[in-house]
């Protein structure tokens, strides 16, 4: 039996009847499998056991879930982020198909609020139409998660903030930046840094980015010939003599730093690194990036690190903010504070 974080024990009872006023208000926690070790890090960190969902796969691959208790009036977050996770034996799909079942029963199980918690919204690559006859797939996902029964989504650094507006639900729509930040600041301190957006759509990302660490920015031109193909063009900015900090949302097959990273250096820096909210690390994405010049790369632990990751990938935990987002969603609190202000910044 999982232990439910409630809002009761402080209220009074309601004069003439046994219902204390705060009665609804139970906060529950459950994980997906693509998303089991987050989870467990951000229950831990409220305290709470996470409701068991039963989940498993049968002969045929299809997917099943079943809560282990009521979730009867809860608020219900679900954890899972829409991607693979090979410990599991679960690609993105298995787990977009898993997240929506979980929140189907939720919804059939009379949970009072259900909050999908996607830290990477899968798909979200494909958020419009590049060219014709192409789905517009980030979209559908929403449309899917909505009809599923979500109320509301949280999730983090989007591959384009637009997104949100494929909801008709509030989104929460949070940011890793200040972990990214706050690293670089304490293990590049001292370094004469230049910040790289490897494509137009980070330039704001990037400039807040470069304004928190107080380094200057540049800009790099980047072309997708083919799908999965990254060509870099030139620098706009000076990097000569700098050590460069690229910043991304994603690092897929490792192909757009790769790329990057042999260009800031062409261009006269001394070193480079990446920092990327999303490490999904795709194929040969290890590969890519060991032969590649980058001296580190830090990502979070939005999705679970494949398994062979090399030495110069460090992983940052995201739980603190998630957890703090979750408690706050919970007590009807500022969101916004998480970021003092700062996350229209990112
Ligand atoms: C692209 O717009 C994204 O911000 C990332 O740069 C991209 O998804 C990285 O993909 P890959 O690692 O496969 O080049």
């Amino acid at each position: 039996m999982s232990k439910a974080l409630d809002t009761a024990t402080a209220a009074a009872a309601v004069p003439g009847t046994s219902i204390s006023a705060g009665y609804e208000k139970r906060l529950m926690v459950t994980a997906g499998r693509a998303s089991l070790e987050l989870g467990s890090k951000i229950t831990s960190r409220l305290g709470l056991e996470p409701v068991v969902a039963g989940l498993k796969t049968f002969a045929d691959g299809e997917v099943y879930c079943r809560y282990g208790e009521s979730i009867r009036g809860a608020d219900l977050f679900i954890i899972q982020s829409i991607c693979a996770s090979e410990r599991e034996g679960l690609t993105p799909n298995d787990a977009l198909m898993e997240l929506l079942l979980m929140v189907h029963a939720a919804k059939h199980a009379s949970a009072h609020r259900i909050i999908a918690v996607c830290p990477w919204y899968g798909y979200s690559r494909q958020d419009k139409k590049s060219a014709p006859r192409e789905p517009i797939s980030a979209r559908l996902v929403a449309e899917l998660l909505e009809v599923a029964g979500i109320d509301r989504l949280v999730t983090m650094d989007l591959h384009a903030g637009q997104m949100q507006g494929f909801f008709s639900k509030t989104v929460d729509h949070m940011t890793a930046m200040p972990i990214l930040t706050q690293y670089v600041q304490d293990r590049l301190a001292g370094e004469d840094l230049a910040i790289i957006a490897p494509d137009a759509g980070r330039v704001k990302l990037v400039r807040n980015f470069a304004r928190k660490v107080g380094a200057p920015y540049a800009l790099m031109e980047k072309e997708r010939p083919a799908q999965g193909v990254a060509e870099i063009g030139r620098v706009i900015g000076d990097v000569r003599g700098k050590t460069a900090v690229i910043v991304d949302d994603i690092i897929g097959t490792g192909g757009t730093l790769a790329a990057a990273a042999q260009t800031v250096l062409d261009e006269g820096a001394e070193q480079v690194y990446a920092v990327a909210t999303h490490g999904l690390f795709s194929g040969d994405a290890y590969r890519t990036l060991v032969e590649s010049p980058l001296a580190g790369i830090v990502v979070t632990d939005t999705v679970p690190l494949r398994d062979g990751a090399p030495d110069m990938v460090r992983q940052l935990t995201s739980a603190d903010i998630l957890t703090d987002s979750i408690r706050r969603i919970f007590l009807d609190d500022s969101v916004s504070e998480i970021f003092a202000g700062e996350n229209q910044l990112f």
